[in-house]
Parts: C-alpha cells; sequence; structure tokens
C-alpha cells in the first residue's frame, strides 16, 4: 500500500534545508581538516563522513554546481518566505449565492487555480501545503457555492493548497469519515502535505482572518454558524471543518470507518485526539463563522442510531479502526479545473 499513517516523516523540502545545513557543515568541517582548503587536489584524504550516504551530493564539483542537486527540487526556492499574516485578507465578507452562478464562471474568476484545484501564492513561499478535504454526495449546488469563495479565500490567505472532493459513489449509506480518511491517503499518493483541512460542503467561511492552517494541536474551525446563532453547536464539538497536519492524524489512526449515515464520526475524532492528550484549539469566535447553506437531510445519510454504542468503544478500537484499515474501491481520479474528483465506492461488507 501506498503512504499511510506510518508516512510520518517530514515534507522533502524541510528535509532538503536540513541535509543542506548539515551538509555545508561536515564540507566546512572536512575541508579544514584535511587541507582540501590549502591546496592539495587528488591527495586529501575524504572528509569524515558521519552521515554516510550524504556525500555524493555535496562532493565540491569542478563546476561549482556543488549544492544544486539540494536546492533543485524547490520550485519556490527563489523567493521568500509569506509573511506571518497575508496582506490581501478583506475580513468579514458577504456571501452571495446567486442561483445563476456557474461553473464556468468560478473557473473564469480563478485563472490562476491550476487542474486538481491547486494554487500556491506566486509571490512568496507559503510554510506549509494543506489539501482540502469536502467529502461528498449529490450536492453539487453545494459545492459550486463552497468552491466559488473557497478559492479565492485560500488564494488571499497566501496558501499553497490543493482541493480534493471525495466523492461516494452508488447509494448506499453515506460514510463521511470513511470518505475523509480515503482522501487522506489518496491525497498523500500525489503530494506529502503538510496540512489537513477537513471541510463539510455545506458551510462556507464568512471571514478570511480564519486561516486554513494547521498549528501544533489539532484546530477545530467552525466555532459559529448562522444556522446555531453562531455559537458552538454543544462543549466539545468537532465537526464541520477541522484542521490536523499529516502526523496529528496518523496519530490518532484517522477517523473510525464505521460510522454509516448521520452523526457520531466528529465526536469519536476528538476522543482519539484526547486519547493523544493532543488539545483542540478554535480560533476567535469573530472569525470563525460560517454560513450553512440550507438542505433537508439527504437519502442515505440517515440518523445513526448506533452511534452512541461506537462511541464507548473508541479507547477500545481506534488502534485497529481507522486508517491502517480503511478500505475503499478507487472507481475514478479526476484532476478537474477547480478540484480532484476522488470517486470511492464501500463495497458491502468492507
Ligand atoms: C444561513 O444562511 C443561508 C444562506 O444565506 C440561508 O440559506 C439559511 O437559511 C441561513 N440559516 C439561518 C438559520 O438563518
Ligand atoms: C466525480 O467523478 C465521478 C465519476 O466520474 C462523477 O460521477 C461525479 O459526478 C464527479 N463529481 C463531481 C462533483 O463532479
Amino acid at each position: 500500500m501506498g503512504p499511510g499513517p506510518t508516512g510520518t516523516r517530514p515534507p522533502l523540502p524541510s528535509r532538503f534545508r536540513l541535509l543542506l545545513l548539515l551538509a555545508s557543515g561536515v564540507l566546512g568541517a572536512g575541508w579544514a581538516a584535511s587541507g582540501y582548503l590549502r591546496g592539495a587536489p587528488g591527495a586529501a584524504p575524504p572528509p569524515p563522513r558521519p552521515l554516510g550516504d550524504l556525500r555524493p551530493a555535496t562532493t565540491p564539483g569542478r563546476d561549482g554546481t556543488r549544492t544544486q542537486a539540494l536546492v533543485a527540487p524547490r520550485t519556490q526556492a527563489g523567493l521568500a518566505p509569506c509573511p506571518a499574516r497575508s496582506p490581501h485578507l478583506k475580513g468579514a465578507d458577504r456571501l452571495a449565492f446567486p442561483p445563476s452562478l456557474t461553473w464556468d464562471d468560478v473557473r473564469r474568476d480563478n485563472p490562476g487555480v491550476r487542474p486538481g484545484g491547486r494554487h500556491r501564492p506566486p509571490e512568496c513561499r507559503a510554510s506549509q501545503s494543506v489539501a482540502v478535504l469536502v467529502p461528498h454526495r449529490a450536492r453539487e449546488r453545494h459545492l459550486l457555492y463552497l468552491l466559488a469563495t473557497l478559492h479565492p479565500f485560500l488564494q488571499r490567505q497566501q496558501l499553497d493548497y490543493g482541493l480534493y472532493v471525495v466523492h461516494q459513489a452508488g447509494s448506499g449509506k453515506f460514510n463521511r469519515a470513511r470518505l475523509l480518511n480515503a482522501g487522506y491517503l489518496q491525497a498523500l499518493r500525489e503530494r506529502p502535505w503538510d496540512c489537513f483541512v477537513f471541510h463539510d460542503v455545506d458551510l462556507v467561511p464568512e471571514n478570511d482572518h480564519n486561516v486554513y492552517s494547521c498549528g501544533p494541536q489539532p484546530r477545530h474551525l467552525v466555532v459559529g454558524r448562522n444556522s446555531t446563532g453562531y455559537r458552538l453547536r454543544y462543549q466539545g464539538y468537532f465537526g464541520g471543518v477541522t484542521a490536523l497536519t499529516r502526523d496529528q492524524f496518523a496519530r490518532v489512526n484517522g477517523f473510525s470507518n464505521n460510522y454509516w449515515g448521520w452523526g457520531g464520526e466528529d465526536d469519536d475524532l476528538r476522543i482519539r485526539v484526547e486519547l493523544q492528550k493532543m488539545q483542540i484549539t478554535r480560533p476567535s469566535p469573530d472569525v470563525a463563522r460560517y454560513t450553512m447553506i440550507f438542505h433537508t437531510r439527504d437519502k442515505g445519510n440517515e440518523e445513526n442510531a448506533g452511534r452512541m454504542k461506537l462511541l464507548n468503544q473508541v479507547g477500545r478500537v481506534w488502534k485497529t479502526d481507522g486508517l491502517n484499515s480503511c478500505s475503499y474501491q478507487l472507481l475514478a481520479l479526476d484532476h478537474a479545473p477547480l478540484f480532484t474528483n476522488v470517486t470511492v465506492a464501500f463495497p458491502p461488507g468492507s
């Protein structure tokens, strides 16, 4: 299998930077010790090699290309880091959901978005790469409204991001949590994303000061929504939109795969986070505001009556029910203009 919960190594760019740092130190020490710099070409003993396989890439070349191999993979290498706060933020936004809006309109409004729904700031180097995962079935209109807001929103935040829609095929019970597990595993096959935002399709962010990035602790980004008078739904609520690093999500073994229908899987994830002694953080209520697009409950997403029973056993089962046991059938992977469409099925009995 591809990169699973065990894929916890740091992202390549920082590894390369670390290598570069270590390598220059080793070379400096090596040269000084060996007299290389005092000019004895060919006679110099090799520099000490505590770092083993580092040497081929850092041996000084006659053509002066010594560090090129280390620097080249970073396409944004020449750019300065993005500022702590993007200068493009607008604050509270008036959302509109015009019935006449089309996918063509959204494409036209976002000319910089590349196939698969990718974008990164042209003017600076983002500190994290962020994959936004949206579980989906039969909500094309909501998806259109969400992406019409989200693409400009993420660009104003100067994020290096990719947008994934994880689509459940068939008409069996909806399984939001397993879709998100599948989306995480599939997205990591494309790129070692640093940060994952798990995003409901019917929640549209109102304020771009609510930055879609990860922190040292798991983050819950929905404090309020218009449907609840902008108050937290209940103490401990961890649903709607959450942000966890690749490693935080791997540490809790992702979501449970066993929540069919509506409800419970978000509380299950909160328990997993608490079992790992991590602490959920939230942005301030005045920015963590969402508009919930009205809808009736979908067919196939009826309330899950068995959720209380499942919630009582998280401590016992989390290690074997999650990313490491997530089975799904990948039916299609399509790099559409505004999102990567990951279509999966959960065969009966899986
Ligand atoms: C929240 O806003 C949406 C979009 O304007 C609207 O459809 C919905 O009815 C609102 N909900 C409440 C409870 O006001
Ligand atoms: C994603 O791809 C599947 C399979 O091709 C398709 O049925 C579905 O409509 C697509 N989803 C969206 C939101 O375009």
